[in-house]
């Protein structure tokens, strides 16, 4: 599933870059057996099947032996909401970050030991922890200077500065479909446009 995401134009430059380095850990590798099993049904009955400790545990060590000071991050739903300021924080420090994807129905309970903050990316619930830590990684590695290609964008885009959302863009041609461009955006008055976009800027309605 990564494969796509990190090979993709943004995250590969960044990566080219060397301003971001990734490495995965196949909990497979850990399986227990010929079969190489990672999960198991949970005491006390119920649907479903959690990851087992043994290849979880095994797995987090595989990667802290990389990279020691690692913070360890469960991707769960019970976990602390992502956010935009999150990501800056992240960005700015020279961190190193190990994801646990949670898959099937949830992880045995003792991995929490091992983790230093569980993250959620939204009140719903994904089939694994690999769309959250993508999407989470992403937020990450776009904000690192240089990324995203020199431009302000990241800086007046929406949440940047905690609850402004973006103004609507507009580029050629003038008019599409019998849809024209806003006057004052080809005025060329800078302050009148700065103006327009504040005004038109939605407030975020988020907690
Ligand atoms: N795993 C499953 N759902 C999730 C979510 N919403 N956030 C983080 N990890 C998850």
């Amino acid at each position: 599933m990564f494969e796509g995401v990190l090979h993709n134009s943004m995250m590969w430059k960044a990566q080219e870059q060397k301003a971001v380095e990734f490495r995965m850990v196949n909990l497979r590798d850990f399986g227990l057996g010929p079969r190489k099993q990672v999960d198991d049904t949970p005491y006390g009955g119920g649907d479903g099947m959690l990851l087992k400790p043994e290849p979880l545990f095994a797995a987090v060590a595989d990667a802290k032996a990389y990279t020691p000071e690692a913070k360890v991050l469960l991707m769960t739903p019970r976990g602390q909401r992502w956010k935009q300021a999150t990501a800056q924080a992240w960005s700015d420090s020279n961190d190193d970050y190990i994801f646990i994807c949670g898959r099937y129905e949830g992880v045995d309970e003792r991995i929490m030991t091992v983790v230093d903050e569980q993250v959620s990316v939204g009140d719903y619930v994904l089939t694994g922890g690999e769309l959250p830590a993508m999407t989470i990684i992403d937020s990450i590695v776009r904000l690192i200077p240089g990324v995203l290609g020199g431009e302000n964008s990241a800086a007046i885009e929406s949440f940047s500065d905690g609850e402004t959302l973006e103004f609507p863009q507009y580029t050629r041609p003038e008019v599409f479909n019998d849809m024209k461009v806003p006057d004052v955006l080809l005025s060329g008055h800078h302050a009148e446009i700065a103006k327009w976009r504040d005004k038109n800027s939605l407030k975020a309605n988020k907690e």
